[in-house]
C-alpha cells in the first residue's frame, strides 16, 4: 500500500514537471516571436462633408485599409479585435478618439487583409471641429490570448487632412 501511494506521487510528480516545462518552453517560443505588423490606410474619398441641423460637424470617407497582423498569431492567440480610429486635437480636448471601423480577427488566416469601405461608424464631432482639421488614423489591436493577459498595440498613420468647405 505505502509502495503503491508513493509511486502514484512519484508518477504524478513528473507529470506535473513534464507539464510545467512544456508552459515554460511554449511561453518562451512566445516571446521568442517577434512580431511584425504593418498597416497601410488611404481616404479614397470624401463622401461628404456637413454641418448637421444639430451643428455637430459629420464626415463620410471612403478608406481602404490594408494590415497584415498574422505575426500577432501565437499558439496561444485566441482572437484579435482591431479597430481603426480618427484622432485629432481640438480646443477642449488634447486627444478626441473616434472609431471608423473594427472587426474580430478570428484566425491568423484573417489577419492579413484589405478592406475597402465607408466608415461604418460615424466620424462627427460635437463641436464644428472638423474643417480643414488634421488628424491621424490609428490601427489599435487588442490581442486576446487563451491564457494569461489581454495587450494591445497599436500603429499610428500622420497627416491626414479634413477639407476646409463642406461638401
Ligand atoms: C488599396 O490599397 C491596396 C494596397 O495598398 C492597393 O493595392 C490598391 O490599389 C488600393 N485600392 C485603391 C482603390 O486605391
Ligand atoms: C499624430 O501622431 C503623432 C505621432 O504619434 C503625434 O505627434 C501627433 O500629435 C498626432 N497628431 C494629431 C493631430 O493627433
Amino acid at each position: 500500500m505505502h509502495t503503491v501511494g508513493y509511486r502514484m506521487n512519484a508518477v504524478l510528480t513528473l507529470g506535473v514537471t513534464i507539464l510545467a516545462l512544456i508552459c515554460a518552453m511554449a511561453s518562451l517560443a512566445d516571446n521568442l516571436n517577434l512580431p511584425s505588423p504593418s498597416a497601410h490606410v488611404q481616404v479614397l474619398n470624401i463622401n461628404w462633408f456637413q454641418k448637421q441641423p444639430n451643428g455637430n460637424d459629420e464626415v463620410s470617407l471612403t478608406l481602404n485599409v490594408s494590415a497584415d497582423l498574422q505575426s500577432m498569431f501565437t499558439w496561444n492567440t485566441k482572437q484579435v479585435f482591431v479597430f481603426l480610429a480618427a484622432e485629432y486635437e481640438t480646443p477642449q480636448n488634447a486627444l478626441n478618439q473616434v472609431s471608423l471601423w473594427d472587426s474580430i480577427l478570428p484566425s491568423k488566416e484573417h489577419a492579413k487583409f484589405l478592406i475597402h469601405t465607408t466608415n461604418k461608424y460615424r466620424f462627427t464631432d460635437q463641436e464644428s471641429n472638423l474643417r480643414g482639421k488634421e488628424f491621424n488614423l490609428t490601427l489599435h489591436w487588442h490581442v486576446m490570448p487563451k491564457t494569461g493577459k489581454m495587450f494591445a498595440d497599436k500603429i499610428v498613420m500622420t497627416g491626414y487632412n479634413l477639407p476646409q468647405e463642406y461638401r
